[in-house]
């Protein structure tokens, strides 16, 4: 097999896991990662731009002959840089893995999903969607419905776009802060109001090349910043899979009624779509319930998830991008795989940079997988909120979080927390 020079696009902790795996495909010549952190540059290079900086993602492709690209994040894809690539002469051979901004109109707009959702009968929240100009019919659909009220910003708002509100005063007042006022910006030029569904949530991720599909491990994530699932939500904080409470019937309601249909659909709407489908549920008694979309794969999700695949990640890619997915068979490792997140003291709201981060030499038997640091003078600084994940595996989830947590105790920087009550609910 002929070897290929490969680009990811992001920085976090998934980027990181994406150049680990990749680092051992039989596919890869030079990995190159923009703009990457302090771990990724020890498997890959990192080059200094932006995800949304276009051009310069055309010049890097040019000048270091890649040959396939991986979006980490959902910014660029929503803002049409597979598009980008496919107008462009020079780089419209080039695959991208992530979907053109036709399908990442899944994750940019709730409302584009909910109604994709309703089409292709997949089964998610009651919901109706209200602009400034229907205020007065937004408030008499909160009249009819029960406390809590969940209302969504339509667009991206940075994970922030979602209350949860209980009181119904206090639900109309914001409907009008983010219709009226602007809440979220443009984000939330449009309300998706919707009916509240209790239970336990999980993430289904899925690779698709538009017309085949794999289904990749689930995982469940933890996405609150206090122990005992409290306080404000961030990117996550730490995450497990397999999860422990799916069972067979299950997995097959969520096969039949969810993943299914929602390939199908992207093929009966024609929307072309060529990669990961992370798909956001939440097990209403036994019955499962989409979230939402999201058009990437989840951040810490993915440092369980890819380590568990056992197919090289390069081929398996490649296949997606040249429309060969049926004739692959996914290996999944059975294993239970942890991560617990490392934090920056503040986060999700301010927190200080510039710290420097000790012990990770002494960390044994566990990945650490970078997201806000950076690497100067062989010294290692955080520069993010969500600083590092640590993923270790075990014979049960219980074994892999007993390693992970007796690891992350060797790192230290002034200010770092993590939850210590990963797999609680369990
Ligand atoms: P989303 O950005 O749509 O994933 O929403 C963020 C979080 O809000 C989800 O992870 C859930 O915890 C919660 N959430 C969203 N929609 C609902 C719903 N209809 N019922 C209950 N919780 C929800
Ligand atoms: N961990 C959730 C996400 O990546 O959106």
């Amino acid at each position: 097999m002929e070897k290929i020079n490969i680009l990811i696009l992001g920085s976090g902790g998934r980027e990181h896991t994406f150049c680990w795996k990749l680092a051992q495909s039989q596919l890869t010549n030079q990995l190159f990662i923009a703009p990457g952190n302090g771990g990724t540059k020890d498997l890959a290079t990192n080059i200094n731009i932006g995800v949304n900086d276009f051009e310069s993602i055309k010049k890097t492709v040019l000048e270091n002959q890649i040959k396939l690209v991986i979006v980490g994040p959902e910014d660029p894809l929503v803002n049409g840089l597979h598009d980008f690539f496919l107008s462009d002469q020079a780089l419209r051979a080039i695959p991208v893995i992530g979907p053109q901004k036709l399908g990442a109109t899944l994750e940019g707009s709730k409302e584009f999903a909910k109604a994709f959702m309703i089409r292709h009968d997949i089964p998610t929240a009651q919901y109706g969607s209200f602009t400034a100009e229907n205020i007065d019919k937004g408030y008499a659909f909160l009249d009819q419905m029960k406390s809590p009220y969940v209302l969504k910003a339509d667009g991206l708002a940075a994970g922030k776009g979602v209350l949860i509100i209980d009181d119904l005063k206090e639900a109309k007042t914001e409907l009008a802060n983010m219709l009226l006022n602007k809440k979220f910006g443009v984000a939330s030029s449009k309300v998706v109001i919707e009916e509240f569904l209790k239970g336990i949530e999980l993430s289904c991720f899925v690779l698709t090349d538009g017309k085949s599909y794999l289904t990749l491990p689930m995982a469940k994530d933890y996405k609150r910043i206090g122990e005992g699932d409290k306080g404000p939500n961030t990117g996550g904080m730490g995450a497990i899979s397999p999860v422990p409470f799916m069972d067979d019937k299950f997995n097959q309601k969520i096969h039949d009624r969810i993943v299914r249909p929602t390939i199908e659909g992207l093929h009966k709407d024609n929307i072309p779509y060529v990669g990961f489908v992370f798909i956001g549920l939440i097990k209403v008694g036994e019955e499962p319930y989409v979230i939402e979309y999201n058009v990437r794969m989840g951040d810490p999700e993915t440092q369980v998830v890819l380590p568990r695949v056992k197919n090289d990640l390069g081929e398996l890619l490649l296949a997606t991008a040249e429309g060969r997915l049926s004739q692959i068979e996914i290996e999944i490792d059975d294993r239970s795989y942890t991560t617990i997140v490392a934090v920056s003291g503040g986060y999700p709201e301010g927190y200080q940079k510039g710290k420097e981060i000790t012990g990770l030499e002494k960390v044994k038997g566990c990945n650490v997988f970078h997201a806000g640091t950076t690497v100067r003078e062989k010294k290692t600084f955080t520069i993010g909120g969500r600083v590092l994940a640590v993923t270790s595996y075990g014979e049960g989830h219980k074994s892999a979080l007993k390693q992970s947590y007796e690891q992350i105790q060797k790192i230290n920087f002034d200010g770092m927390y993590f939850r210590g009550d990963i797999g609680f609910d369990l």
